[in-house]
């Protein structure tokens, strides 16, 4: 199945490492990261489950919950937590899904036959408190994903849910905002008293808002 942004993240019941959840109740009201590795027990996998551990304070700190999943089964993914604690530093904090029978692999498209008809690629999915997706990646096995990024684009998710605006390019928190294209200029006034500049008619930038 095809998941695409704007639609309802499909939910189901799975076994994960924290115990059986139901996706949805599981989420509650928080923002979600859904992300797949292609196997337990690799080396880049390794890497990425770590520091994946290592940062889920700032995920925490976003009223974000994260999960993991592979077409391992939980059991594996228990043994393998074990070296990732010993080579990463930091013990896995978050729930691992076992999916051996691929129901959420496949809900998901994690698994792309011409890549490999037996692992799962890097997948991401962003979710929000409504359920429904944000983003989505796809990273091959061989390349290792940039977690920061996935902080930025919360951040920009969550600040573009509060105020009608959008984030520039490389654009990290605290850095100048841009005005969303629907907006108009006189909508404009009312909702960024403070001013903006305008680059063209079309591009006009303004300070972070805050509240
Ligand atoms: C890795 O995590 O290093 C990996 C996993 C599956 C295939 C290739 C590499």
């Amino acid at each position: 199945m095809n998941v695409r942004l704007g639609d309802v993240a499909p939910d189901f019941k799975a076994d994960t490492t924290q115990g059986s959840i139901s996706f949805h109740d599981w989420l509650g009201d928080s923002w979600g990261v859904l992300f797949s590795h292609p196997k337990d027990f690799t080396p880049v996998c390794t890497t990425e489950l770590g520091y994946v551990a290592k940062i889920k304070p700032e995920f925490d700190r976003r009223n974000v919950k994260v999960i993991g999943l592979s077409v391992d089964s939980v059991d594996s993914h228990e043994k393998w937590e074990t070296d990732i604690a010993e080579t990463q530093g930091t013990a896995v904090n978050f729930p691992m899904i076992g999916d051996p029978d691929r129901t959420v692999s496949n809900l998901y498209d994690m698994i792309h036959p011409n890549a490999s008809d037996t692992m799962t690629v890097r997948s991401v999915f962003i979710i929000g408190p409504d359920k429904k997706i944000k983003l989505t990646l796809t990273y091959p096995a061989s390349t290792g994903r940039n977690f920061d990024e996935i902080l930025r684009v919360i951040d920009s998710l969550q600040l573009t849910a509060k105020f009608k605006v959008a984030t520039p390019a490389n654009w990290e928190n605290g850095g100048d905002v841009i005005i969303g294209a629907v907006v108009t200029d006189e909508e404009a006034k009312k909702l960024f008293p403070q001013g903006w500049k305008t680059v063209k008619p079309y591009l006009r930038v303004l300070a972070q808002p805050t509240q």
